[in-house]
């Protein structure tokens, strides 16, 4: 997909960090934008900087691990736009520790974000983008957490990796049926953004009564992240790779050169039949 002026763009996780910089890299490519969010004073932040810019852009409050919340933005937007060009899966959430320490909740809350935001959203949007029979592209945002591993990380990394899985598997059954509908997973390094500070947007169902403080291993590794995305890519230079990739059909989008050593060393381990070493995000 290389046009986009006049086109729809709907952005999930728009309220803050990649999200918002996508929505404003959409919007001055001419596209109306609607802006979701579970956040929704930043949310509206976003639509008024772009508002202010001169752009198009509608906020539409969604919680992306509720089915019903992200069938109502499909039909939000298709009812009132009367289609979706490029549709970014992006919310999501870290919550990390060691495995055995979190709770249910824990897992269900990066899992009912960071992979069922995107399964929502194929249901959803999917077969109403392929009826549309025009051209059109899907990014979903994963992880460098998505294609390596370390400690301290297991709810946040696992979604990750099952959010790959899951875009690789839409592209696969969208060429098996020669729709129109490009795919991209984005897998970004460290990016100077909010992720650090996800439990802002947990939601109630996300709480676990019996133990709703934070461990110290989980408080230790959200710290470890504030400090070490707080020092990472400025989430606008990631809008326009993405953009780049979308124009050139790139499926995997990668924000470091680091990504080639970091996938080659894990698959030279994997066919040693080894562990993958320990591999930080830079
Ligand atoms: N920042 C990084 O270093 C980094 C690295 C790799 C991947 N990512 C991924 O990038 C994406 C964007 O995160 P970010 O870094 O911009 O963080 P961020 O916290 O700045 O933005 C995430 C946005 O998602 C929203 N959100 C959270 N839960 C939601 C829900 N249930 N429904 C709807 N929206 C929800 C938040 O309100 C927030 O606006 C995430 O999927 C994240 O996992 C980030």
């Amino acid at each position: 997909m290389d046009e986009f002026e006049g086109k729809i763009a709907v952005i999930t996780g728009a309220g803050s960090g990649i999200g918002r910089s996508l929505a404003v890299a959409a919007a001055r490519r001419g596209m109306t934008v609607i802006a979701a969010d579970i956040e929704e004073p930043p949310l509206n932040d976003t639509v008024a900087e772009i508002l202010a810019d001169g752009g198009t852009a509608t906020a539409f409050p969604t919680d992306v691990s509720d089915a019903g919340s992200v069938q109502r933005l499909a039909d939000y937007a298709f009812g009132e736009h009367g289609g979706v060009h490029l549709l970014c899966n992006n919310a999501g959430v870290f919550s990390g520790g060691l495995s055995w320490e979190r709770t249910v909740a824990d897992w269900e809350w990066a899992i009912g974000v960071n992979l069922y935001g995107i399964v929502h959203a194929i249901r959803s949007f999917v077969p109403r983008m392929i009826a549309l029979d025009t051209e059109c592209h899907i990014v979903n945002t994963a992880s460098m957490g998505g294609l390596i591993t370390n400690a301290y990380s297991g709810p946040y990394y696992a979604s990750k990796f099952a959010a790959v899985g899951a875009t690789e598997c839409l592209a696969h059954d969208l060429i098996s049926i020669n729709a129109k509908i490009g795919v991209s997973v984005l897998v970004p390094s460290l990016i100077a953004t909010n992720i650090g500070s996800s439990e802002r947007n947990r939601t109630e169902r996300h709480i676990d009564r019996l133990s709703p403080e934070m461990t110290p291993d989980a408080a230790f590794v959200s710290q470890m992240l504030r400090d070490s995305t707080s020092a990472g890519m400025p989430p606008a230079d990631v809008a326009e790779l993405v953009f780049d990739a979308v124009r050139h059909g790139h499926f995997y989008i990668p924000t470091k050169p680091s990504y080639q050593a970091q996938i080659a060393a894990r698959h030279d381990a994997m066919t040693r039949y080894e562990l993958p070493a320990s591999a930080q995000l830079d």
